[in-house]
């Protein structure tokens, strides 16, 4: 199975950004552990971080026959790009949406996602588990679809 990992604007500077909201892992930290995770369920990540809207709306195109799952933290555009929602909607990928902080308990624009409704479920609140527990959504999703597939 292969999962592209997509992480928004500021993000690379998890770690030193607010860790009093985010935590002290840094990015490429969170990226290892998760590919440790991937190598024991036999699957493979490829990563990508960007803070330009145009440069994710690439990356989720070109997921597209590429990668059978999206993991995506599309940090504060979450909140407003439909750009980004747009993609989501035009692929055939299954994709998750993730969030590190209990994005529903902070500032009230926070708690708007217009992404979420393009993607397959949401976890946030949990730092690295949020990615953890959607890695395992995915990976479930992907093993039914495969079942589907054999009976057909
Ligand atoms: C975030 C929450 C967003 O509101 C914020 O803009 C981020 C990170 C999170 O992971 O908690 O950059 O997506």
């Amino acid at each position: 199975m292969k999962i592209q990992v997509i992480n928004g604007p500021n993000l690379n500077m998890l770690g030193k950004r607010e860790p009093e909201i985010y935590g002290t892992l840094t990015l490429d930290e969170i990226n290892r552990i998760l590919e440790e995770e991937g190598i024991k369920k036999n699957v493979i990540f490829s990563f990508f971080q960007s803070n330009h809207e145009g440069a994710i709306v690439d990356c989720i195109q070109q997921c597209n026959e590429n990668m059978d799952g999206i993991i995506i933290n599309p940090a504060a555009y979450t909140h407003y790009s439909i750009a980004i929602r747009d993609a989501l909607a035009s692929i055939n990928v299954p994709a998750v949406e993730v969030h590190l902080t209990k994005i529903d308990e902070r500032e009230a624009f926070r708690s708007i996602s217009v992404t979420k409704d393009v993607c397959i479920s949401q976890f946030f609140g949990k730092g690295i588990d949020s990615y953890l527990e959607a890695l395992s959504y995915l990976i479930e999703k992907w093993k039914v679809s495969k079942k589907e597939g054999d009976n057909e």
